[in-house]
């Protein structure tokens, strides 16, 4: 039988820095009550000069990790989910596995914006339902506040920092991601875009001036598609995974705007207090949302083991998502002794990212070296 792909470990980071509302109504004409009102959020965390995407889904990636049986090494898959990747190429998960010591992992970035997570684990998922690996390490990451326009105020009030990630493993045992639904309609792609900086529109110094490398947004009509998609996107996960919607505990949202959240309740019939919701602290940080999200409800026992829980989504691309799974208790919890085992495999990791690129260096010298024609 196929095996089932099971979370077992699970992870977040954002960074210390808080930027309240009142905070951003010194930079731009805004307010806490119209941000409150409007969205629900109260503040958000921004990534200092030396966080970056990577880092943020560095110490995500090895918080989930260090919950589980297995060391970096063991890992066969990295995926980052990321729309703010550290750069166009090399992919954000190399940079992860080379921090993390993942020395058998695969590892490549997915670029689905918001539904990222989503998409992410179930690729995961379905490896392992194959059996062509035995575990992931999926991360959502993001640093929008590098993407957003600080001067214009129906964006920049909405975006935060952070990353969450998901350790899943085979198990025989039934259970983990049931089922998935993954969607999304180009048409729409020019909704929600941040226009300049990849082939069709290369940087220039016009680009730069025009701000064509932030975030363009919809607003709107990026509202009136999520407020469609939610509902139904997760009652087809909830079918194909053969449960009725009130056989599921929990079902954890993106934390884009609270009133979406409310509407997506209503067209459910389902009460807020199935949904969990924490976008007054973060914002919206895009594909790390859910995985944030899903961190905080475990540590506040809002899932236990054997809970059904749906995680859904929609973002840029236009793309949108939900993914059912059932939960499992983690097989070992962080203890000290494990704490101080991680901070010298990461140093050794480092240890060895520095070896292999003096190495490499030195072998460079020795190619360089060599008489011409003469391999
Ligand atoms: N502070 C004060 N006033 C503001 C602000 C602000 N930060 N932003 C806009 N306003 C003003 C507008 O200028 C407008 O004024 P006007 O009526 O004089 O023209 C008024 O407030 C109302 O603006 P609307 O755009 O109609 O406000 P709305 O209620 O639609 O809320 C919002 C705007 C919050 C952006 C909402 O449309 C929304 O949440 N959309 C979805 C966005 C989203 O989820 N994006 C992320 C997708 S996920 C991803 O892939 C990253």
């Amino acid at each position: 039988m196929a095996p089932f792909a099971h979370v077992t470990g699970w992870g977040m980071a954002v960074p210390e820095t808080v930027m309240t509302n009142d905070d951003l109504a010194k930079i731009v004409d805004t307010n806490d009550e119209w941000i409150v009102s409007r969205t629900g959020i109260r503040s958000r965390h921004i990534a200092s000069e030396d966080e970056s995407t990577a880092t943020l889904a560095t110490r995500a990636g090895a918080r989930a990790l260090a919950m589980t049986a297995l060391e970096p090494g063991d890992l066969d898959l990295i995926i980052v989910s990321t729309s703010s990747p550290e750069h166009l190429f090399p992919a954000t998960a190399c940079l992860v596995q080379d921090a993390l010591g993942a020395t058998r992992a695969g590892a490549f970035d997915l670029s689905a914006a918001c539904t990222g997570f989503i998409f992410a684990v179930n690729m995961a998922a379905q490896a392992i339902r194959t059996g062509s690996i035995r575990n992931a390490l999926v991360i959502g990451a993001e640093t929008l506040s590098r993407l957003v326009n600080w001067e214009d105020r129906t964006t920049c009030v909405l975006f935060g920092d952070g990353a969450g990630a998901f350790v899943l493993e085979a198990s025989d045992r039934p259970g983990g991601v049931l089922s998935c639904v993954m969607r999304s309609d180009g048409s729409g792609g020019s909704l929600l875009a941040v226009p300049a900086g990849g082939s069709r529109m290369p940087t220039t110094a016009e680009t730069v001036q025009r701000k064509l490398h932030t975030i363009q947004m919809n607003g709107r009509e990026v509202f009136r598609f999520a407020t469609r998609v939610m509902a139904s996107a997760t009652k087809e996960a909830a079918a194909k995974a053969g449960l009725r919607l009130e056989d599921v505990e929990l079902i954890v949202p993106h934390q884009a705007n609270l009133r979406i959240i409310e509407t997506a309740a209503r067209g459910l019939k389902l009460p807020m207090d199935r949904f969990f919701v924490n976008i007054a602290n973060y914002g919206n940080t895009s594909t790390a949302s859910i995985p944030i999200a899903i961190c905080e409800a475990a540590a506040d026992n809002r899932i236990r083991p054997g809970d059904h829980i749906i995680m859904v989504g929609f973002g840029a691309g236009l793309t949108w998502g939900a993914l059912a799974l059932q939960w499992v208790a983690p097989e070992r919890r962080p203890t000290p002794a494990r704490k101080r085992r991680r901070t010298i495999v990461t140093f050794l990791a480092r240890l060895r990212s520095w070896f292999r690129r003096f190495w490499r260096h030195i072998e460079g010298l020795l190619w360089g070296a060599q008489p011409r024609g003469k391999t």
